[in-house]
């Protein structure tokens, strides 16, 4: 198995604006991620979720530590280019979907195409495939306030494939959503899983953590457990079925 995602001795210490008062949110941490991994990030609130899933998601830098994404070692780049990475290389979704109201499901999925420089036409193929693959066929020319939270998380989700990223992250994703809603996410989660994508959320969960093939906890900016998960493999016989795999 190959490792998409590796850091080491990674800190992140954050400093109270005005003051000498440090944060130290992540704590000289190692951790490999897997290709096709499925791993659920639990803690505590502070734990420092949050700000390592920013990390791996590029949208923020270490303080101290390495971070290899691929094949690149990314831990010290200028902003830019790690903005150009995280536009080529992941896919984030978030917990409020970020959506732009204004624009309907196709548009929203076309933006991030028209800025990599994907042609209309192409962008248009595309936009329907991912939709149509999220089960958004019906709803291309709606826009986000006439969709449910589970629908507008589907076009999040549609949304951080465009890329066909290294690593999908995704920071609470089911946060947001009543628990059956949050159920059908899940389910789409378990088919990207079988058709080899690489997943990690972060959850307060233990139902949700335990549909991943790995659980990592982390306590006080480190890791304090991490645990590979057997009985994840009812799962994927169960998400086959259902992707009609
Ligand atoms: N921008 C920031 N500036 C200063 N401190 C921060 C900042 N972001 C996070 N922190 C602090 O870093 C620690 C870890 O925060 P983080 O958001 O990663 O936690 P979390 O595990 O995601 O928590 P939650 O479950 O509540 O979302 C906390 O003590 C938090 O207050
Ligand atoms: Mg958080």
């Amino acid at each position: 198995m190959s490792v998409v995602a590796s850091v080491r001795n990674l800190s992140k210490i954050y400093r109270k604006p005005g003051t000498n008062v440090e944060v130290h949110a992540l704590r000289s941490l190692d951790l490999d991620i897997n290709e096709g991994e499925y791993t659920a990030i639990m803690g505590a609130s502070g734990s420092g979720k949050s700000t390592l899933m920013n990390i791996l998601g590029c949208l923020d830098q270490p303080t101290i530590g390495s971070y290899i994404l691929g094949e690149q070692d990314i831990s010290s780049l200028p902003d830019d280019e790690l903005s150009e990475i995280r536009s080529k290389r992941i896919g984030f979704i978030f917990q409020n979907f970020n959506l732009i109201q204004q624009l309907t499901v196709l548009e929203n999925l076309e933006v991030p195409m028209f800025y990599m420089g994907i042609p209309p036409n192409e962008r248009r193929r595309r936009a329907t495939e991912l939709a149509e693959k999220v089960g958004l066929a019906e709803r291309l020319d709606h826009r986000p306030m006439q969709l449910s939270g589970g629908q507008q998380q589907r076009v999040c989700i549609a949304r951080a494939m465009i890329n066909d990223p290294l690593i999908l992250l995704a920071d609470e994703p089911t946060g947001a959503l009543d628990s059956k809603t949050g159920q059908q996410i899940l389910e789409l989660f378990d088919e990207l899983v079988t058709q080899g994508r690489t997943i990690i959320l972060v959850t307060h969960d233990p139902s949700v953590a335990h549909r991943c093939d790995r659980i990592i906890y982390l306590h006080d900016g480190r890791v304090s457990k991490d645990v590979h998960n057997t009985q994840r493999e009812v799962n994927v016989e169960g998400a086959q079925l259902a992707a009609g795999i």
